[in-house]
C-alpha cells in the first residue's frame, strides 16, 4: 500500500479495504458500516455513488469513453468551468491534482520565461519530484527552483519574492492553510491581497491550488471568499464527484502559454469522467451543496464543542466547518487525537486525527446526530484516559 490511504499510517483498528459506499456511508470488507467524514479524502462532495452523477457517467460509458480525441463533453465542460469559476477564461483537463499543479507550474514558467516557484512551508501540491514533501526518490536538483515562504505571513512572502528576484515565475497558494496535523487557517485578506500585488508587480502567476477545497467553499473558486482572483487554479478531487478528473483554469494572460507546453496522458480525454463532472457541477449548484455542507459542518462542530466542554477535554476545531480538523491540546504525539478517532471508529464513525476531514452534501442532520453519539462516547474515553 502507498501514500495517504495506506492504513499502516493509521491505528491498527482502521480498515484497509472497503467493499461499498452510499451517500455518507462506507462499508469495509468485513461488513462494518461507518458514517464517513473523509469522503475518500475529498472527492465525494455529493456523497458516494450519487445517482445523478452515475446516470450521466453510465450514459456516456454506453456511447464510449476513450476515442482518438475528445468527445463533445470536453467543450461542454470547459464552458461550464469557465461559467462557474470566476477567474477562468479557459480550462484544460487531466486526471489528477498533481497533473493540474504541475501544469500550473509549467504554464507559469512558459509564460514568464522564468524559473522560480514559491510554495508555502508545509503545503502539499502533489507527489511528483518537483513538489513531493519527502526527499526519498528525488534529487535536490528537482527542487532547486523552489523557494519557501510561510502562509499568511506577508513579510515572509515578500522575502521569498525578493529571493526569487528577476527569476520569479509563479506563486502557489493553497485555498486555505490545510497542512497535515496543523491548525487550519483561512487566508487573511492582507495576505491574499499581498500575493496578488506581488504577482502583478513582477508578472509572476498567482496560482491557487484548489485541488483539496475546490467547490466545497465557493463555486467560483476558494479565493472568491477573500475577493482575490488568481491567474491559474488547479482542481481535481471533487469536480467529478469521484470520477478521475483534474483541471487547470486560467485567465487570458496565460492562455497561449498553456497552449505551448506539451502535456498529455493516455486517459486525459476520457469522456465518462467529463460527463460525470457536468452532472456533478450542475447538481452542486442546484442543491446549493456548499450551503448544505456548511449547515451540516456547523452542526457537527457545535456538537463536538459542547461535548468537549461537558467532558472537560480541551481541543481546537479549525478549518471551514465543511473541511474541519480537530486537534487536542497538549497532544504532540497525537495520542488523544487517535484515541478519539479509534473510539469513534469502534462506534461506526470514520474520522482522521491529523488530515483535513470532509463533509459531503449527502450528510444529513440525522447522520450528524448519530455521529455525535459516537464522538460523545469517544470524548468520554479521552477524558477518562487523560485526566
Ligand atoms: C492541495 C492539494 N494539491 C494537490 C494534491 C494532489 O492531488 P492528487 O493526489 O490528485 O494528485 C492534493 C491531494 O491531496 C492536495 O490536497
Amino acid at each position: 500500500m502507498w501514500g495517504h490511504m495506506n492504513a499502516a499510517r493509521l491505528p491498527a483498528a482502521y480498515p484497509q479495504y472497503f467493499a461499498r459506499a452510499e451517500g455518507c456511508r462506507l462499508w469495509d470488507v468485513e461488513g462494518r458500516e461507518y458514517i464517513d467524514f473523509m469522503c475518500a479524502y475529498g472527492p465525494m462532495l455529493l456523497g458516494y455513488n450519487d445517482a445523478d452523477v452515475n446516470r450521466a457517467a453510465d450514459k456516456q460509458r454506453a456511447e464510449g469513453d476513450i476515442f482518438n480525441g475528445p468527445s463533445a463533453r470536453l467543450v461542454e465542460l470547459a464552458e461550464l468551468m469557465v461559467d462557474t469559476v470566476a477567474h477562468a477564461d479557459w480550462a484544460l483537463f487531466q486526471k489528477n491534482g498533481t497533473d493540474a499543479t504541475t501544469i500550473c507550474a509549467m504554464t507559469a514558467r512558459e509564460a514568464t520565461g522564468k524559473r522560480k516557484i514559491l510554495v508555502a512551508n508545509g503545503a502539499y501540491h502533489g507527489a511528483v519530484p518537483w513538489c513531493n514533501p519527502y526527499p526519498n526518490g528525488a534529487t535536490a536538483e528537482d527542487r532547486v527552483h523552489l523557494i519557501r515562504y510561510d502562509y499568511n505571513d506577508v513579510a515572509s512572502l515578500e522575502r521569498a519574492v525578493a529571493q526569487a528576484g528577476d527569476d520569479f515565475a509563479g506563486l502557489f497558494v493553497s485555498a486555505f492553510k490545510h497542512d497535515l496535523g496543523k491548525t487550519h487557517e483561512a487566508p487573511t485578506k492582507e495576505f491574499a491581497q499581498a500575493a496578488r500585488r506581488l504577482c502583478d508587480k513582477t508578472g509572476a502567476a498567482l496560482i491557487v491550488d484548489d485541488v483539496r477545497a475546490g467547490f466545497r467553499l465557493h463555486m467560483g473558486g476558494s479565493w472568491e471568499l477573500v475577493g482575490v482572483k488568481p491567474d491559474l487554479s488547479a482542481w481535481s478531487k471533487a469536480i467529478a464527484n469521484g470520477y478521475a478528473l483534474g483541471c487547470v483554469t486560467g485567465n487570458d494572460r496565460f492562455r497561449e502559454a498553456a497552449g505551448r507546453i506539451f502535456v498529455t496522458g493516455s486517459f486525459w480525454y476520457g469522456a465518462v469522467s467529463m460527463a460525470a463532472s457536468l452532472a456533478a457541477i450542475a447538481k452542486m449548484k442546484q442543491i446549493d451543496a456548499v450551503g448544505v455542507m456548511q449547515r451540516m459542518g456547523q452542526r457537527f462542530r457545535d456538537g463536538i464543542d459542547a461535548q468537549a466542554r461537558a467532558h472537560g477535554v480541551k481541543l481546537q476545531q479549525s478549518g471551514p466547518v465543511q473541511m474541519p480538523v480537530i486537534l487536542f491540546d497538549d497532544d504532540a504525539e497525537r495520542k488523544k487525537g487517535w484515541l478519539f478517532c479509534t473510539e469513534a471508529l469502534k462506534r461506526g464513525v470514520y474520522l482522521h486525527a491529523t488530515h483535513t476531514m470532509f463533509l459531503s452534501a449527502a450528510h444529513q442532520a440525522a447522520d450528524i446526530d448519530r455521529a455525535l453519539e459516537a464522538t460523545d462516547a469517544a470524548l468520554a474515553e479521552v477524558a477518562r484516559q487523560f485526566s
